[in-house]
Formats: structure tokens, C-alpha cells, sequence
């Protein structure tokens, strides 16, 4: 075992340091020391031992290195292993982060308890006893069968002791729940600092690739907690996930951000119910459940979410502003999307949003943060604004530029025949030179140029009110 140290490295500058210091004396930036830990490789000398040619690595041609798509170990659950990129890679380390209480530790033990049919589990926690963590297994709609004995529990925080107990178990899963309860003793800052967070994980990852352990670690995000959270951990890991949600709402997405072995931005979608997190097998018809047709300030949007489409509602409402400025308060799109899409409504169609508050909010807790959708969102504020409904079995796509000029979004094919799978009759786009092959027969399209003449096809009028019109 080589002898270790532990030295501060400013992270603005390099500098090193013996100790702590709250200014670099170089740079002059304040908390920027960090520690690490020194290891002190034996020194070699002369050219036959420069690292690697006597050392762990070797060169190999490309054709004898093992790693094709067949090793991965396949997941029962279907929205995570479509998340990971279709299941479990031997020998990667995923990070899987959200906030508090949002449900990483429940998809976590779910996962484990069904992997540990076929595969030897060992779950590491941090936060719960063996106790608690049992308690939750058997609330999770598995109260009635066997326990599964190839799942084991222990509540450690020392990762010198987790690492001793990995060779001992000799698992093909591990997970740590979660990395900023973990510490190594070497360093003498506190668990869930940067140093600790960091040396940690780039520890589990060494695992990890010399033993083809697949670790899952989860990390918490807080807001102030930005450096000491997973986004350090972000460089380190093969793949981040993200469980995001309301916590006030049943839905979970959850999203990769990085994947080395798959697509991202690829959503996976969850219930969390009374036994645990559920699969939403078709997100789309879960989110508009609860529409109401014909209600004005209610519009569809198509929205991509990695390769899959998604139908979402979108409500606007416009109220006349009591005091002060009009406020523009949205929930699920972005702030500043929502300042364009009333400024190019005003100026641009002439409605008088000036004196109104606007309200926007995306059915479901989900995020819309694709452009596509600012048809739909303009025309949910619209509809609401002229108190006339959006035609209920229209979706409406496009992203709307400044001059109030429609512009084609990616992947319209795929949009289009989710749209017609749910019974939509028509959809609402852009005018492109380039037509669309391939776009579904059974599903009316209309194309607008401006955003005029999209509201004008969406918004319904007295006469045409669809009359036994019924969507899916
Ligand atoms: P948890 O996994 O502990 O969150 P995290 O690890 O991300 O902090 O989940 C906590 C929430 O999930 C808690 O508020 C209760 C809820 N929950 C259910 O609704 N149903 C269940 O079956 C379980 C286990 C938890
Ligand atoms: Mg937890």
C-alpha cells in the first residue's frame, strides 16, 4: 500500500498548500483550497518503465477488446433500462441525483430487490439503518414474496470499510446511498464536502472499472449545495440521471443528462404511488387524463423527450393585473420563453397583454424546455385571453420566432403519429418548403406561416364548435 498525504490545491490557480487557507495567496480568490490526497506512485526510472508499458495498462487492437451491446445486463423495469440506454453496463458507475424526498432511494431498492433475482446486490446506505431500508422493501408491493437473499444491506459511511465489505460480498451491483454521507478517514474535511466527494467517487469508479462492478451512487442536489452536489461528481461518472418531479404531483421523470453508453436527454416515466414508483407505459395519455375539452386557455403540445414523443397540455390564463407590473408566472416553461412568447403576441397579433398577468403552467409537473411548444404555450395565453377554446383535437407545434414567424422543429414525423395514435385530427405547424414525407395519412395538417395564421386555425369560432367530436 503506497504511503498517502493529503495536500490543498487551489481550484482557480493550482497552487498547492500544507493547509487550509481561506484566500489563495496567488490568485487571491477566497475558498478556492481544496483537499486532495496525494498518492505517491514509486518512482521509476529509464524508459523500459515508463508508466503503462510495465505497468496496468497495455495497448490492445480494438477487434480483442470485449464490450458489445449483448453484455449489458438487461433491467426489468423498462422506463430505467430505456433510460440507461436499455440496461446495465458491467464495469459503469451512474450517478443518479434529485432532490430530497423526490425518490431516489425507493427507485434505487426497487431496482435492487428486482436485479437481486439473477444478480448479487449489495446496498449501501448512509442515511437509513437496515431497519428502515426493510421496512420500505416490504412496503413496496413485495410484502408477500420471499425476500430476495441475494440482496444485501448494510449501513456504512466509511468507504475503506464499504470497499472491504465489496470484496468480501463480491456483488455485481453495488449501490451507495448516498455519496455525501461517504468519507474517506485520509482527508480531514466532512463528508459530502468537494474533496470528499471527489475523491470518493473517483475511488467507486476505480472499483468499478478493475472489477466490472456496476455502481450506482446517489447524490442529493440542493441549492445552495451546487459545488459539494453531483455536479462534481458529473466529470467522474459514466452516465447522470436525474429523478425531477413535483413533489406535490405523482409524476417522475427521469432523465439522463450524460451517458456514455447511450442516447441523452432519453426520459423515463414513473407514478409513485403507495407501493413504490410505477411504470408509465404511455406518459401521453397519462397527462391529458384530466383535460377538459373546450375549456378556453387549454392547448396540446407534442414535445420531444430524447427519442420519445410526448403529449402534454399546456393552460394559459390572463388576468387583468390588480397593482403594480403584470407579472408573467410560469410552471414548466421557461421565464424567459415566456416573456418572448407574450412580447411577439403583443406586438405581433396585438393582444393587449400589457395590463395582464400571465400564467402558464405544463399539465403533470413535467418541464417543457424544447422551443416547440411555444406554439401551443401562445396559444393557451390566446385562447384564454379571447375567453374562445383551442379546437380540442388539434395539437399544435412550432417554435415562434421574433418577427411572429413559425420555424419547423426536428422530428415532426415522430411527433405527428403519437398525435394521431392518441385520436388527434389535426395539427397545427409551420409552413416548410421541405414537405413532409412520411408524415401520417390520418391526421389533417394545417400549416400556418405566423403565428397569426396558426391562431386563426386553432382558436374556435362560434360557428364551428365541433359538434360529437370526441378525442382519445
Ligand atoms: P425517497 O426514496 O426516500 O426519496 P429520496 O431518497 O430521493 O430522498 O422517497 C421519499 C418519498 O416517496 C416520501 O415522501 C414517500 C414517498 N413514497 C411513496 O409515496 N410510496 C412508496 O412506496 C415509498 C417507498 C415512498
Ligand atoms: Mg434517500
Amino acid at each position: 500500500m503506497p504511503k498517502t498525504h493529503t495536500r490543498y490545491v487551489c481550484q482557480e490557480c493550482g497552487r498547492v498548500s500544507a493547509t487550509y487557507m481561506g484566500k489563495c495567496p496567488q490568485c487571491g480568490s477566497f475558498n478556492s483550497m481544496i483537499e486532495e490526497i496525494v498518492h505517491d506512485e514509486p518512482v521509476t526510472k529509464g524508459p523500459a518503465s515508463v508508466r503503462g508499458l510495465t505497468g496496468r495498462s497495455q495497448p490492445k487492437p480494438i477487434s480483442e477488446i470485449g464490450g458489445d451491446a449483448e453484455d449489458r445486463i438487461p433491467l426489468p423495469m423498462g422506463e430505467f433500462a430505456r433510460v440507461l440506454g436499455g440496461g446495465i453496463v458491467p464495469g459503469s458507475i451512474v450517478l443518479v441525483g434529485g432532490d430530497p424526498g423526490i425518490g431516489k432511494s425507493t427507485l434505487m431498492l426497487q431496482m435492487a430487490m428486482e436485479m437481486s433475482n439473477k444478480k448479487r446486490v449489495l446496498y449501501v446506505s448512509g442515511e437509513e439503518s437496515e431497519r428502515q431500508i426493510k421496512m420500505r422493501a416490504s412496503r413496496l408491493g413485495n410484502s408477500k414474496k420471499e425476500f430476495p437473499a441475494n440482496l444485501l444491506l448494510v449501513t456504512e459511511t466509511n468507504l475503506e470499510i464499504i470497499l472491504n465489505h465489496v470484496n468480501e460480498v463480491k456483488p455485481d451491483l453495488l449501490i451507495v446511498d448516498s455519496i455525501q454521507t461517504v468519507y474517506l478517514s485520509e482527508l480531514d474535511s466532512s463528508a459530502g464536502s468537494v474533496s470528499q466527494v471527489r475523491e470518493c467517487s473517483s475511488q467507486l469508479r476505480e472499483l468499478a472499472k478493475s472489477s466490472g462492478i456496476s455502481i450506482f451512487i446517489i447524490g442529493h442536489v440542493t441549492k445552495e449545495g451546487a459545488i459539494a452536489g453531483p455536479r462534481v461528481l458529473e466529470h467522474i461518472v459514466d452516465t447522470v440521471l436525474y429523478l425531477e418531479g413535483d413533489r406535490f404531483q405523482a409524476y417522475r421523470l427521469l432523465r439522463s443528462v450524460k451517458n456514455r453508453f447511450g442516447a441523452t436527454s432519453e426520459v423515463g416515466v414513473f407514478e409513485m404511488q403507495e407501493h413504490g414508483l410505477a411504470e408509465v407505459a404511455n406518459p401521453s395519455e397519462a397527462f391529458l387524463a384530466e383535460r377538459m375539452i373546450n375549456a378556453p386557455g387549454s392547448s396540446i403540445a407534442v414535445t420531444m423527450e430524447g427519442t420519445r414523443p410526448i403529449l402534454v397540455e399546456i393552460q394559459g390564463l390572463t388576468s387583468p393585473t390588480q397593482f403594480g407590473n403584470a407579472r408573467r408566472t410560469p410552471n414548466g416553461v421557461d421565464f424567459n420563453r415566456l416573456l418572448l412568447i407574450a412580447a411577439v403576441l403583443t406586438r405581433r397579433v396585438g393582444l393587449k397583454l400589457g395590463e395582464q398577468d400571465v400564467f402558464v403552467n405544463v399539465v403533470g409537473g413535467i418541464q417543457i424546455d424544447e422551443p416547440a411548444a411555444d406554439l401551443a404555450i401562445a396559444a393557451a395565453i390566446a385562447s384564454s385571453w379571447k375567453d374562445v377554446a383551442v379546437r380540442a383535437e388539434a395539437v399544435l407545434i412550432g417554435e415562434i420566432g421574433l418577427a411572429g414567424e413559425l420555424r419547423m422543429p426536428g422530428q415532426m414525423q415522430t411527433r405527428l403519429r403519437e398525435a394521431s395514435k392518441l385520436g388527434f385530427k389535426t395539427a397545427i405547424v409551420p409552413k416548410a418548403i421541405r414537405k413532409g414525407e412520411g408524415w401520417p395519412k390520418d391526421i389533417e395538417i394545417i400549416e400556418a406561416r405566423s403565428i397569426q395564421q396558426a391562431l386563426d386555425a386553432a382558436l374556435v369560432t362560434q360557428m364551428e364548435l365541433p359538434k360529437g367530436r370526441k378525442v382519445a
